[in-house]
């Protein structure tokens, strides 16, 4: 009896294993990434949806339209999710009117005085989309056009790849311009953007990406938020929002982020810049710069106890209060988007740089690449 008991053992043993085997793989198998047809553009690309899954339970939808993250969830300190970012959830809506909702941004983020530059004496002229100047890459930048969309595997999570290629002359900007993008949503409930891009003729290029965050899952104001900014200086801007080309300490004024502060708590003080921004509008000069990647900032929200903390390889960080949010755009689940309730930090070269000689450049030159990594790290306390 005793006998043919081990051997049933071991016959157990021999069917189990494989099993238990097979398990493991499983789980160390990257997650797949699922694509849905979206619809189409006005002009009839077709669109696709991705959705990224991690290990933690977290969820990304990715549209190729405009590189847009859809949606982005998060657990809060008692392990609920939910959606942290702006924007809509139709592509209809998207095309509809969007202020840049999750996009992928360019060639260049922010502002260009006039949309006026010169590389070696040669003067441009970029389109003009914002009172007299250039902003976010024009009337058809990066956040407007269909990219190719690959899923690629991971190890440490989920993720996608996104190229556009931009022609010479686009928007004005010279050369032919080759952008990748690749976001992946790792493990460790990280959203991480690697940019890359070559150009045949010296270009200027500074990508950034704009989600609208609010750490709260909810339609409500972002001034409870806490932030820090690892920042002693930003650069003032004139009532075009266009930098003045001065380096500002922070210090004794309403920019002051670096000890933990409410968004709310200084935002309508009698200052000229907020004036200007209608809030916090403005382009922070991060500390110790160095194209390593560095604890930019650090947000707080209290009730549900998420934080998100931002890492980049770039000089800047723009933080925009959401100020010309008003109430007129209806996202996803038909909830309304008023004034203040998302907000953007998004890594870059200081604007208008093209245009000051202290700010660092953002010329890219053929046969170099360009290479920014920023990372958006959650988790809750
Ligand atoms: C800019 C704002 C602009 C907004 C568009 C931000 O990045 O700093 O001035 O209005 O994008 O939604």
């Amino acid at each position: 009896m005793k006998k043919y008991s081990k051997q049933i053992i071991m016959a157990l043993i021999l069917i189990i294993s494989p099993i238990l085997n097979s398990c493991q793989k499983e789980e160390l198998k990257p997650a797949e990434v699922e694509k849905i047809s979206w619809g189409k553009t006005g002009d009839g690309n077709n669109v696709d949806l991705y959705t990224l899954k991690n290990n933690k339970g977290s969820v990304m939808q990715v549209t190729n339209y405009g590189a847009i993250i859809v949606s982005l969830t998060m657990p809060d300190r008692n392990n609920k999710f939910e959606d942290i970012v702006l924007g809509n959830d139709s592509l209809y809506k998207y095309l509809r009117e969007s202020p840049y909702f999750g996009a992928i941004v360019g060639r260049y983020g922010n502002r260009i005085g006039n949309g006026k530059f010169k590389i070696d004496d040669v003067p441009y002229q970029l389109t003009i989309n914002n009172g007299e100047n250039h902003l976010h890459g024009g009337l058809n930048g990066f956040d407007k056009v269909v990219w190719q969309a690959e899923p690629v595997k991971v190890e440490n999570g989920s993720a996608l790849k996104l190229s556009y290629h931009s022609y010479d002359g686009e928007e004005g900007y010279p050369g032919n311009l080759d952008i990748t993008v690749f976001y992946t949503l790792s493990n460790e409930n990280e959203l991480i953007i690697e940019y890359s891009g070559k150009t045949d003729k010296k270009t200027i290029f500074n990508p950034t990406h704009h989600s609208y965050f609010n750490l709260t899952g909810k339609e409500s104001s972002i001034l409870d938020h806490e932030l820090i900014i690892n920042a002693d200086q930003f650069t003032p801007v004139d009532s075009g929002l266009i930098t003045t080309g001065e380096l500002v300490n922070v210090e004794n004024t309403a920019f002051d982020f670096r000890t933990a502060k409410a968004i709310g708590k200084d935002i309508t003080n009698d200052e000229e810049q907020l004036k200007f921004g209608l809030g916090y509008d403005h382009n922070w000069v991060l500390n110790n710069y160095d194209g390593t990647l560095k604890l930019a900032v650090t947000l707080y929200e209290k009730n549900s106890g998420r934080v998100m903390e931002v890492l980049t390889t770039e000089p800047g960080l723009q933080f925009y209060s959401g100020n010309f949010l008003d109430g007129s755009i209806t996202g996803k689940n038909n909830v309304v988007y008023n004034y203040r309730s998302g907000l953007c930090l998004e890594a870059q070269h200081y604007p208008d740089s093209p245009n000051k000689e202290n700010f660092p450049s953002v010329i890219l030159k053929p046969g170099d690449t360009y290479s920014q990594k920023t990372v958006y790290r959650f988790s809750a306390k």
